[in-house]
């Protein structure tokens, strides 16, 4: 007879079992994030009998009956707009983001606004009640939240079918703990048996989830990850804890788009929606050198973002091209193309790219944008006052169009601005010129 393992190895990130301990996962290639776990015990499973099984025929997509059925405002408007206009009933939505990040305020400001017309329950695991009171209590509008403090599994989802509310929070998934599973709360075990479970009662009760999961870095607890695959959508919030803007954003969703956006402020009194970002993030001062605009797309919303370059003298081998909230092999690409096709000698000069208030950039439609930002640290003139510059860059020195130039404009003309520079210039050594400020010399 086969010997069966008594322990396996499970990967934390993406949960990959194996019968022995590597040092690297070999499902997704990340190094030391195999730990032990108990292993499922297998009963013997005798092969069903014909009959026994209930097979039912499958039908044609023409005839299943589907209401899309209407969803539910969270009170938080940005929110809903990454939700993809509320929340669907009975669904389960995952919200990850580091701990101290504010998923917990975010979630309980929802809660107290769903709670006023329908029932809301929160399961707390991390906090105690009265820590949750004392939160509620500097959120204000908290009143009709109800709340329960519990972690074992099967409490939850008993607790779940029978009072049934129209909205629950999970806080967090990784305190939820099952007897039956061998291993610790927070294992990839526990965790995936968590979400599986949640996801039926939500489905089965008609109850909508969010659950919270922590991101962190070192696999002492299981990431999300391994629960993307489960939930209809999966928001992730962002944002260092030591500034106060943060972003949410949707990586997947079952019922809208993903790639939208929601901006919020930490205040002293919760998290502010900031409906107008563009208005934060997009102004420079006067005359700085090494500051552009440009106008990028997150998802439908056109956003204008202040970038900043440095160009510093370098006496590497390899100059460094560092940027933060840029792709790197894009900022190589946008670097090369400015030596090659703008007149730009860049090879004996570190650059460094930053995007303002931690947005991440990730569509070509920026490159002009930041092509300016760095030609104008290069040649230490400032850009034009009230110029905004967005269109990609192609390889031989030439403006592509961005995807939809005409939701750009518009929000360039909407902020006022007073010269867009956009892919009907042609080539970037035209635009760098209509961009660029006259040289004070
Ligand atoms: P929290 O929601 O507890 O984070 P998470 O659940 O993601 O771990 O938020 C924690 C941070 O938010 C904490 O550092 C304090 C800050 N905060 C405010 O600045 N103002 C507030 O009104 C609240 C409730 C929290
Ligand atoms: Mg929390």
């Amino acid at each position: 007879m086969a010997k069966v393992a008594a322990v396996q190895h499970v990967c934390s990130e993406c949960g990959t079992s194996t019968g022995r301990w590597l040092g690297r996962c070999p499902g997704c290639g990340e190094f030391g994030t195999l730990v032990a776990e108990a292993a499922p015990s297998r009963g013997q499973r005798r092969p069903a009998q014909a009959g026994e099984l209930a097979v039912r025929p499958p039908l044609r997509l023409v005839d299943v009956v589907a209401e899309e059925s209407e969803r539910l405002s969270t009170g938080v408007p940005e929110l809903d707009r990454v939700l993809g206009g509320g929340l669907v009933p009975a669904s389960l939505v995952l919200v990850g983001g580091e701990p101290g990040v504010g998923k917990s305020t975010l979630l309980l400001s929802a809660l107290g606004a769903i709670a006023r017309e329908r029932r809301g329950l929160l399961i707390t695991g991390e906090e105690s009640v009265a820590q949750v009171k004392l939160r509620a209590a500097r959120l204000g509008g908290c009143d009709d939240v109800e709340i329960l403090a519990e972690t074992e599994l099967d409490v939850v989802c008993e607790t779940l079918e029978r009072e049934r509310p129209a909205v629950a929070v999970i806080d967090s998934v990784q305190t939820l703990w099952s007897q039956e599973i061998g291993s610790a709360p927070g294992s990839v075990s526990q965790v995936r048996e968590a979400a599986a479970r949640l996801l039926r009662v939500a489905k089965e009760a008609g109850v909508a989830t969010f659950l919270v999961g922590h991101v962190t870095k070192d696999g002492s607890v299981a990431g999300p990850r391994v629960l993307e695959h489960l939930v209809d959508c999966v928001l992730q919030f962002e944002g260092d804890r030591y500034h106060e803007h943060r972003i949410l954003r949707a990586v997947k969703n079952r019922f809208g788009s993903t790639n939208e956006l929601g901006v919020f402020e930490m205040t002293g009194a919760g998290l502010i929606g900031v409906p107008d970002p563009s208005e934060l993030f997009g102004r420079t001062h006067a005359g700085e050198v090494g500051a552009a605009v440009t106008c990028a797309l997150e998802g439908t919303r056109p956003l204008l973002l202040e970038i900043q370059a440095l160009v510093a003298p370098t006496d590497l081998a390899m100059p460094r091209r560092v940027g933060t909230g840029v792709d790197p092999k894009r900022l190589a690409m946008i670097v090369a193309v400015l030596s090659r096709h703008a007149g730009l000698a860049l090879g004996g000069a570190d650059v460094f790219v930053n995007v303002a208030g931690g947005v991440r950039i990730d569509e070509p439609g920026a490159d002009l944008g930041i092509a300016l930002a760095i030609a104008s640290a290069a040649k230490g003139v400032p850009v034009r006052e009230g110029a905004v510059a967005f269109g990609e860059i192609g390889l031989t020195g030439r403006l592509r169009p961005a995807s939809q130039s005409d939701r750009r404009s518009e929000e360039c003309r909407k902020f006022g601005s007073a010269l867009v520079l956009g892919p009907q210039l042609d080539t970037l050594r035209r635009a760098l010129g209509a961009g660029l400020a006259e040289n004070p010399a």
